[in-house]
């Protein structure tokens, strides 16, 4: 042990400066990186708030060098020493503290660290596997830091616009009753109420809207959701939403509320000024236009409609689909030139991924036109194809003929996959649109019967709501989407206030009177008890901060995620549990 004194830290690892150069310091952190420079040996330094350069000099003490050299990486020490103005050239400019070093008098060791199965440094190389059995070491990098203090970030800077905007924050309950939005519920047994159980929120819904009847009039909350779906990049079994709730409302007071949070996140956060307001594309547009209805707009590429045009051509394949009341639809890629026939055939399988039959490539070059279809089509009639596309030399167009439902995929896909290939979006970091007048039911084919798109709270246009009986597929929500670079970022809806609707939309779900009394019974009652008009939205708060971070899955702003099959490797749940428990639950495991 080099040194016994209880030492305290003064500075932590990114403060020092030129001007502190010649102070006696006492710094605490981890050893980040060790280098023996022919008998001097430089230490970085590491906390969350930076790296300090400390440096061993065999002529201030041979012990203190002696127990340096034996330092492992990541173990914990502390150090006394003398601030150091390092000469110009020695200047590092990477690093904040990088004017200075400290030459170290004195050193503890604080806790040794065994080697670590994870290198803690930027960019990261262990598998995804290691970082999230060993989440706390993952943690440790610099980037991951950044991560969760830019998630902290945004999470003050949403609670400071609601308070200034005279929004309250109301928690509601994590154990409440099992009454499915859309997902699967995560249960929990009861242990006094055998055979009963409480389920995790996937959302405070039902809570919000009660907070409304209750006369809070501007709820919100940062709160955690439980949903047990399918999970992806984007998708997490718990998340976190920005949730909000207002009375008195129409969708332009929530949709110009929230605009201007995100303008004060984008400003506060990453100094970027947003224009609002946000462009907005109703439903059936986004589908028409862009094949989805969360459209990345970050570049332009729409699909355009020829149906009309191909179905009088001599390509059987258009003649059939037409016939078949399908669609003949495509996109046009703009001057990228010739792409090879290998290019050609990855586009074609991706586009049948989607469910496509095929895809017609139209490649227009300086020699004329080149497609495999150009033998079926007269000149006249390609030139009558391609005009809706404006397309000229160098520039592709990419054809399917299906079902209105395998254009979209197929093509919203496409349009996607073209920009990634060609780097479109690199130059446009963020490009948000509302899309609106969603559809109030779809059809569920398995169930067979409508479900709500959104969630059955959800309040027709009440132009609509004469619809609702002879053609409930045809009634527009008075729902609002928030999309932000291809990506849902939020999602909410103007609801319904009265009971006799709310009803009327259980009815239409196919849900009975007697079955919606014992599952919602609680939320119509009260709507009978003077509920004000009201509406709200959520945010995926993990998204935003993913995109803020220019990050590509929420696991990178999460803490402690879960893997894309619901495990957390960390601490190996879900796990078994132990007999007794089962019993104090009166539970039984089958099978
Ligand atoms: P919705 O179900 O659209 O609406 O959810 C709102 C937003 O939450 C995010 N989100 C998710 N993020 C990560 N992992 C998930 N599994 C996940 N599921 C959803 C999305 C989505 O836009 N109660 C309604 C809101 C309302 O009507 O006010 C609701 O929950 O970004
Ligand atoms: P085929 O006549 O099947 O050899 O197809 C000729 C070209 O049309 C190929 O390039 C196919 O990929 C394409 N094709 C076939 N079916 C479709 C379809 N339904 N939509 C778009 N392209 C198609």
């Amino acid at each position: 042990m080099a040194g016994t004194t209880q030492m305290k830290r003064s500075h932590v690892c990114g403060e020092l400066r030129r001007s502190d150069a010649d102070r006696e310091v006492t710094l605490t952190g981890w050893v980040s990186s060790q280098r023996d420079h022919g008998g001097l040996i430089f230490i970085d330094l590491r906390d969350r708030w930076g790296i300090t350069q400390i440096v061993f000099d065999p002529e201030i003490s041979k012990s203190v060098i002696e127990t340096a050299k034996r330092l492992r990486m990541e173990t914990v020490i502390v150090v006394r020493g003398k601030v150091v103005a390092r000469p110009g050239k020695m200047v590092n400019k990477d690093l904040a503290t990088g004017e200075i070093e400290v030459v170290v008098t004195e050193l503890n060791v604080l806790n040794e660290s065994k080697p670590v199965p994870l290198a803690v440094k930027d960019p990261c190389e262990a598998m995804d596997e290691t970082r999230l059995k060993y989440r706390y070491l993952d943690l440790r990098r610099p980037s991951m830091q950044n991560n969760l203090i830019l998630r902290h970030r945004t999470a003050q800077c949403v609670r400071s616009y609601f308070d200034n905007a005279g929004f309250i924050e109301v928690e509601t309950p994590f154990l409440m009753k099992s009454t499915p939005e859309g997902a699967r519920d995560y249960l929990v047994p009861s242990r006094i109420h055998k055979g009963k159980f409480y389920a995790l929120p996937q959302s405070p819904q039902q809570y919000k809207q009660l907070l409304m009847v209750s006369g809070y009039d501007r709820y919100f909350q940062i709160v955690k959701c439980f949903r047990d779906e399918d999970l992806r990049a984007d998708r997490q079994p718990e998340f976190t939403q920005i949730d909000v709730e207002m009375s008195f409302v129409d969708e332009d007071d929530v949709i110009g509320v929230m605009e201007k949070l995100m303008v004060r996140i984008f400003k506060d956060i990453l100094n970027i000024e947003l224009k609002i307001p946000f462009p907005r594309l109703n439903y059936a547009e986004a589908l028409a236009r862009y094949g989805n209805d969360r459209p990345d707009l970050r570049f332009d590429m729409p699909i355009s409609d020829i149906t009309e045009l191909a179905g009088t051509t001599g390509f059987r394949v258009f003649q059939d689909t037409v016939l078949s009341q399908g669609r003949v639809r495509g996109l046009c890629l703009k001057k990228r030139g010739r792409m090879s026939r290998k290019q050609v055939d990855e586009l074609t399988d991706y586009a049948k991924s989607f469910g496509a039959k095929g895809l017609v490539v139209i490649q227009v070059t300086d020699e004329g036109i080149q497609s495999p279809v150009s033998k079926f089509i007269s000149d006249e009639e390609m030139q009558r194809i391609l005009k809706p596309f404006d397309a000229q030399v160098n520039d592709i167009v990419f054809l399917v003929a299906d079902s209105e439902s395998v254009c979209c995929e197929a093509l919203g896909n496409l349009r996607n996959y073209l920009a990634r290939m060609f780097g479109m979006t690199d130059n446009v970091p963020f490009a948000p649109l509302w899309v609106l007048d969603f559809p109030l039911l779809e059809f569920d084919p398995e169930e067979k019967r409508f479900v709500a798109m959104h969630h059955p709270f959800t309040s027709p246009k009440p132009e609509d709501v004469s619809l609702m009986d002879q053609d409930p597929a045809n009634v527009r929500a008075r729902a609002y989407d928030l999309v932000l670079n291809g990506s849902e970022i939020a999602g909410g809806s103007i609801r319904i206030h009265r009971s006799d609707m709310q009803s009327k939309m259980f009815r239409l779900l196919g849900i009975d009177e007697e079955t919606a009394a014992r599952k919602f019974g609680f939320l119509i009652e009260a709507l009978d008890y003077g509920a004000p008009p009201h509406g709200g939205i959520a945010f995926g708060f993990d998204r935003l901060v993913m995109m803020l971070a220019g990050e590509s899955s929420i696991r990178e702003v999460i803490a402690f995620p879960k893997t894309t099959s619901a495990l957390s490797l960390m601490d190996g749940c879900p796990s078994e549990v132990d007999a007794g428990q089962l019993r104090d639950l009166g539970l039984k495991l089958i099978g």
